[in-house]
């Protein structure tokens, strides 16, 4: 079965809000042609509500990085979905392996967020993957096993074919060391397997699986000619315009192009 790819760019704590603007402007004029491709930019939290009135228009979808598993109260710090709602994202990053790292979620936490994510009706983007010291002692997948179980701990299969997954291994993040394809694809089919498994064929073919870590103009096409690799998820070359917009087409094998829809 054919998935439609899905390019998602991740920010992380880049851009003020005049820089969103800019950067918005770019992707979307870069952009406006391309189809057969979802395409999502998540800005820091700040820039959120200025992206998406830039993006008004455009058929590129809005993301945010990370998302409170509560809705309302005493979160210091924290931000609701109502308030995602608000600038209407569609897309959450969750679980991604700076805030594991950094900020020390589990993936108990996670999947608490990823059940509220959905409650909410957007798309939780679950990012897994092992570190270099986990590849090299050979538990890479016994890793991201643990956290597909975990992080998708009570949720049916109706919910999980709403879910996208992204294999991100944490020794390819913003090290310009990027997983070969064939690496990936191992990984990939292993998570489709896992799908497959637990919530049954239909649902494992309908689940996209993303790639993210060192993903660049030169890299994304021999990525996704890979079976199971459903579209990525991009940080560094993300806040970079003309990079981002270049990933998008080398995704396709032939871009179609199409009038914009809106
Ligand atoms: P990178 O980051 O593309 O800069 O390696 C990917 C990510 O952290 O999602």
């Amino acid at each position: 079965m054919k998935r439609r790819p899905l390019i998602v760019g991740n920010w992380k704590m880049y851009k003020s809000i005049p820089e969103t603007i800019t950067l918005v402007n770019v992707i979307k004029a870069g952009l406006y042609k391309v189809a057969g491709v979802d395409v999502a930019v998540c800005p820091p939290f700040t820039s959120l509500k200025a992206a998406s009135e830039t993006l008004e228009g455009a058929k590129i979808d809005l993301g945010a990085q990370d998302m409170c598993s509560e809705v309302e109260g005493a979160f210091t710090g924290a931000i609701s979905p109502l308030m995602l709602k608000d600038v209407r994202c569609r897309y959450v990053i969750l679980g991604h392996s700076e805030r594991r790292k950094i900020f020390g979620e589990t993936n108990g936490e996670i999947n608490r967020k990823i059940s509220t994510a959905l409650r909410f009706s957007f798309v939780p983007i679950l990012c897994v993957g092992e570190t270099l010291e986990e590849r090299e002692s050979k538990r890479a997948f016994e890793v991201v096993k643990e956290q597909f179980d975990t992080c998708l701990i009570g949720l049916a299969a109706s919910d999980i074919e709403r879910v996208v997954i992204a294999y991100e291994p944490v020794w390819a993040i913003g090290t310009g060391r990027t997983a070969t394809p064939e690496q990936a694809e191992q990984m990939h089919s292993y998570i489709r397997r896992l799908l497959k498994e637990k919530y049954g064929e239909v649902v494992s073919e309908r689940v996209r699986i993303l790639y993210g870590g060192s993903v660049k103009p030169d890299n994304i096409a021999l990525l996704m000619a890979k079976s199971n690799v459903d579209g990525a998820l991009v940080g560094g070359a993300s806040i970079k315009g003309e990079s981002f917009i270049q990933i998008v087409t080398n995704a396709l094998p032939e871009p179609l192009l199409e009038p914009v829809r809106r």
